[in-house]
């Protein structure tokens, strides 16, 4: 059965809603009208040959490695079913994006977690990951960017959790929605893709969070044939077969992309800077210091559940930060600068600071 995911209810009561946003997790909606192309017609089925070609030009994969899907969630979804039967085993890190877990919950697997500490400033152990492996883990799974940290995992401890995986016969799934943040590709490829570092790893991602097209649900899984293979056998079973006007303005929309980098590198320019020197006046604070993203995780040493006082921040004073407690941190908060202007972000963090204080 698939539990509710308290994160995703919670934001959904909080976010968009109050107006000093410290919480969103993406480069605000952008119009069809700022990708610089007409809309395409809708009704054109070679639409759906178009679309898996610009995903994998995109991604820079051959084109046998992509499937489709409605947005990351659906990606997940899409690559769990593909890897897993009820029993199996999943490892993923905590903290952690909440639906990670319960999707593959959902589908009758046992979720184990390894934990990313903040005294090694997130950074994953594959030591750690190593010791939490059982024989029955199906999947290792992991955020880069990490969701709510921010922080950035090299290739080289990627291919090793790939391994570490592959020793016991799983995969290693990457949700890289966050990953194009690092060099934010104005020739429209993204190149930094997982899925081109081991033949077990599993990449899922979207058009959500780097260019702001999250309502069109333009998401794919890389991965090997056998999983590109389950992954359409579930989409057969859940839809039968996605949108032909989602293929369509997904064709369009991935070829374009190059224009929402430069709009996107334009929303985020400076302030990851601003926020990680305001962090440093917060007393016992510390910052997670991303090197690029548009979030980082504040945590308070010794603080209790903030969840509480978020709310209160939210409801009596209009200021939103994103509540640690959702990710496994209860004593943290993800800050966003992805939606204020600099100005409004300058002034949001000084009324955070007081509150703070
Ligand atoms: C790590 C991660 N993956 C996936 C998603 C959902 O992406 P999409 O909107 O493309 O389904 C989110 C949204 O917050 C996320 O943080």
């Amino acid at each position: 059965m698939f539990a509710p995911v308290r994160y995703i209810e919670w934001a959904l009561k909080f976010y968009g809603k109050v107006p000093l946003d410290l919480a969103s997790s993406g480069i605000p909606t952008a119009s069809w009208s700022e990708l610089g192309v007409p809309e395409p017609s809708l009704d054109d089925p070679s639409a759906y040959a178009a679309f898996r070609e610009t995903i994998a030009l995109y991604n820079d994969v051959p084109r046998g490695e992509v499937v489709p899907a409605l947005g990351t969630s659906h990606a997940v979804f899409l690559a769990y079913a593909a890897m897993l039967s009820p029993g199996d085993e999943v490892l993923v890190e905590l903290p952690g994006y909440e639906p990670l877990t319960r999707t593959a919950v959902g589908l009758g697997a046992t979720v184990r977690t390894f934990e990313r500490l903040a005294t090694d400033g997130f950074a994953i152990s594959p030591e750690r990951v190593a010791a939490a492996v059982t024989s029955r883990t199906r999947v290792i799974v992991v955020t880069n960017l990490h969701n709510p940290t921010g922080v950035r995992t090299s290739d080289e401890t990627l291919r090793e959790l790939a391994k570490i995986a592959e020793a016991r016969g799983a995969y290693l799934l990457v949700d890289e929605v966050y990953a194009p943040f690092d060099a934010l590709p104005e020739d429209g490829v993204f190149h930094a893709s997982a899925r081109k570092l081991a033949p077990n790893i599993v990449a899922v991602s979207s058009l959500t969070k780097c260019y702001g097209l999250g309502m069109h649900r333009i998401g794919w899984v890389l991965g090997p044939p056998e999983i590109v293979e389950r992954a359409e056998t579930a989409i057969i079973a859940t839809c039968g077969h996605l949108p032909l006007s989602h293929a369509a303005r997904g064709a369009v929309a991935v070829a374009n992309v190059g224009k929402l980098s430069v709009r996107a590198k334009g929303i985020l320019a400076g302030k990851r800077d601003i926020a990680a020197q305001w962090a440093s006046t917060i007393p016992n604070a510390s910052w997670s210091a991303p090197t690029s993203g548009l979030f980082g995780l504040v945590t308070l040493e010794g603080a209790p559940d903030l969840l509480p006082r978020i709310e209160s921040w939210a409801n009596e004073h209009g200021l939103l930060v994103g509540a640690g407690s959702f990710f496994g941190v209860p004593n943290g908060f993800r800050l966003s600068w992805a939606t204020l202007p600099t100005k409004r972000f300058e002034a949001a963090l000084a009324k955070l600071g007081a509150l703070l204080r």
